[in-house]
């Protein structure tokens, strides 16, 4: 058997050809050959023109993100029969990742690209069923198909990956929800209730999780999930108009149309918190994002110890979700404490900043976790107070913005300290943070 058909032999047994035509097999097979990685050694760097594309037929390889100063991080690894370098097949055709070998590796490599006058034939040929380009269509459908787990799928973990890159043409793609509804929360804040439009499907969300909102000809926002996690059909965002997206958007009525990509990002550990008590802080209109944890939690009651709800507003006219909290407050099961900073004086609650209200409740801060959103020196002074209160900094969670573009993890818009707001946040353990927050500014 001669190379080329070595070659072809391998290509051919791999799933990821299966359903290829002869002659589209004997193109790639010719562009192949076949090449092995002494463990340690990189098949390829980060942020460098992806020239091969591979099929791992034995061994192992870390995809890595390098950090000055630091170990680099591995972000998958990979193994026998993986396809490698998603990043030669697609626009702009830049690595992402450091891939090194952690032990011995044998693949196939096809070298070629576009430069490659035997291969762009593929991308004409008339049976490849495809009008788009073949490479493009097969890197879309393949992983959906040909996987079983759906790791593939999930863009944090890919979040720089060639593999991700095509994912997130999709992820890119904004879908088309209508508006169902627009209420005026506060004079600045509104709830919109979105449905899925045209073909588009409802997705499932974890709470904290966050949408970018689309409004087409205007700009893309992040915005948290508000609604209840177990009703995702009707997607909920409660928004404070800030500036041109934002306002543009508070003015939107009843079968607008608005793009949205997501979910994206961590979220407020519900599952985690089982057993335990929970504490929530909340500030303005932070409280938005907890909603959906507050939801969950409620929905299995019983599995939760003590559940406390903490809330600050700037004035009894800006307290947001006023009904909801009154009703939560009503439960026998539930301690709801509001503050406000300033009040007239028909205001018979507490006044000052809601870090005064921790205490009340009577939560055990070494059993509790505490879930805390809102302006960022809100945050600052919550988690110095749990602090003293005993609370360890592990059972401390909070969540962080930063402006985002893409929130898939490419663009950087978001980097704050070693992470990514969008892919590794937004909701943080805080003591994973601890030193990006001492850094005033960053
Ligand atoms: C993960 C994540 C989740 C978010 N969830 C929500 C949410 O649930 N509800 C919500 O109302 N907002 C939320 N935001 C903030 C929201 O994305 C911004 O308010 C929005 O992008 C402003 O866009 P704009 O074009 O309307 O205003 P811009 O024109 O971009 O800004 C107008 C003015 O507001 C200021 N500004 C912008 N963003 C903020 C901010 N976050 N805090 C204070 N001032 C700001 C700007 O500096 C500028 O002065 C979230 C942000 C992130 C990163
Ligand atoms: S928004 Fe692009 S990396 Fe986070």
């Amino acid at each position: 058997m001669n190379l080329v058909d070595a070659v072809g032999k391998v290509l051919h047994e791999h799933r990821i050809f299966s359903g290829l035509s002869e002659q589209h097999e004997e193109l790639i097979a010719a562009c192949a050959s076949l090449v092995t990685f002494p463990a340690g050694t990189y098949v390829y760097r980060e942020d460098r023109p992806a020239e091969n594309f591979y099929l791992i037929r034995q061994g192992r390889v870390a995809l890595e993100v390098f950090i000055p100063g630091r170990a680099p991080i591995i972000v998958d690894t990979l193994r026998d029969g993986d396809p490698l370098g998603w990043s030669w097949l697609i626009p702009p055709y830049m690595t992402h990742f450091d891939a090194r070998a952690l032990e011995l590796t044998a693949s196939s490599a096809s070298t070629p690209r576009v430069s490659d006058a035997r291969w762009k034939r593929i991308h004409r040929a008339p049976d490849s069923g495809c009008t788009s380009g073949w490479c493009r269509s097969w890197v879309s459908h393949w992983p959906l198909r040909g996987r079983q787990d759906d790791r593939y799928l999930r863009p944090a973990r890919h979040a720089r990956c060639g593999m991700a890159l095509a994912l997130a043409q999709d992820l890119m793609q904004p879908r088309p929800f209508l508006v169902e509804r627009v209420t005026q929360d506060l004079s600045d804040t509104f709830t919109m209730v979105l449905r899925p439009q045209y073909g588009t499907e409802a997705f499932p969300f974890a709470p904290g999780q966050f949408n970018m909102l689309y409004l087409f000809g205007v700009g893309e926002v992040p915005i948290s999930i508000s609604g209840d996690p177990e009703h995702p059909e009707r997607l909920v965002h409660t928004i404070r108009a800030l500036g041109s997206v934002t306002g543009a958007m508070q003015r939107l009525k009843k079968g607008a149309v608005v793009g949205v990509r997501g979910p994206f990002g961590t979220s407020w550990p519900v599952e985690q918190a089982v057993g335990a008590d929970v504490v929530i802080i909340a500030g303005g209109v932070g409280l938005a994002p907890l909603r959906p944890a507050i939801h969950a939690i409620l929905a299995k009651r019983g599995q939760y110890g003590r559940f406390v709800v903490l809330y600050g507003a700037r004035t009894p006219k800006d307290i947001l979700f006023r009904q909801q909290l009154q009703r939560w407050g009503g439960r026998l099961d539930t301690f709801v404490d509001v503050t406000v900073d300033r009040a007239p004086g028909n205001w018979h609650g507490n006044v000052g900043v809601v870090t005064g209200l921790i205490g009340h409740g009577g939560f055990e801060p070494e059993h509790t976790i505490a879930f805390v959103c809102g302006p960022e020196v809100m945050i600052r002074y919550a988690v110095q107070a749990l602090a003293e209160r005993g609370m360890p900094l592990d059972r401390v969670w909070v969540s962080m913005e930063r402006n985002m573009k893409c929130a898939v993890g490419f663009c950087g818009h978001c980097q704050w300290g070693g992470n990514f707001v969008c892919r590794d946040g937004p909701v943080f353990r805080f003591d994973r943070i601890a030193d990006a927050f001492q850094v005033r500014e960053l």
